[in-house]
């Protein structure tokens, strides 16, 4: 595609193989209360699309967009809701589905936020998560992948808004 889409870090087979499983755990664990998912834009659209399809449960989605990043690939510890939620999470079981979790600072500020709305239950299903690199306690109940320390794109994630269609997710060459 072009020089900066490096090695592939997690292939397009292994994604669907590994959200298919999700989706089944989510399945079981939520059969009594099928969740809210809010989907964090706007990485995680992909993300969105094909774990709901994954989920054998009325869900229903929403979306927030926020900001920590800016264009650039470090966090400044910012977060600024972009986009709020159309819905009330009002005794809602609500499950966060977040594309990557790097210092963790937008999950935290996520997490506080919506259960200070008074949902019943805020969870987090997070499709990859950076190694060793979360400042702040997370409890992430669903991981998709553990990947190393690197800036990645593809399946949802960007720099400036690009490599957001790449298929599969891929290591990111060059300075962002
Ligand atoms: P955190 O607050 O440091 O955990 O940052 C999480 C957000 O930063 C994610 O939702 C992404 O939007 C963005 N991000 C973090 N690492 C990457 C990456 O490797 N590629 C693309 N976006 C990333
Ligand atoms: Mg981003």
């Amino acid at each position: 595609m072009d020089a900066h889409v490096g090695e592939v870090v997690v292939p397009v087979d292994e994604l669907h193989a590994r959200i298919a499983e999700l989706g089944a755990q989510i399945t079981v664990d939520y059969a009594d209360r099928p969740p809210l998912l809010v989907g964090v834009l706007k990485g995680a659209f992909l993300f969105m699309g094909d774990l709901a399809r994954a989920i054998g449960l009325p869900v229903e989605v929403d979306f927030m967009a926020v900001s920590s990043y800016g264009s650039a690939t470090r966090t400044s510890g910012v977060v600024r809701i972009l986009k709020d939620l159309d819905a009330d999470l009002t005794d809602r079981d609500v499950l966060i589905v977040e594309d990557i979790i790097d210092s963790g600072l937008t999950l935290a500020y996520l997490t506080r936020t919506l259960a200070a709305r008074g949902a019943r239950s805020v969870e987090t299903c997070a499709l990859l998560v950076k190694e060793g690199l979360q400042r702040t306690e997370l409890d992430l109940r669903y991981v998709g992948f553990r990947i190393p320390d690197l800036f990645v794109i593809g399946y949802g994630l960007d720099v400036d808004e690009r490599y957001r269609n790449l298929p599969g997710i891929h290591r990111y060459e060059g300075s962002a």
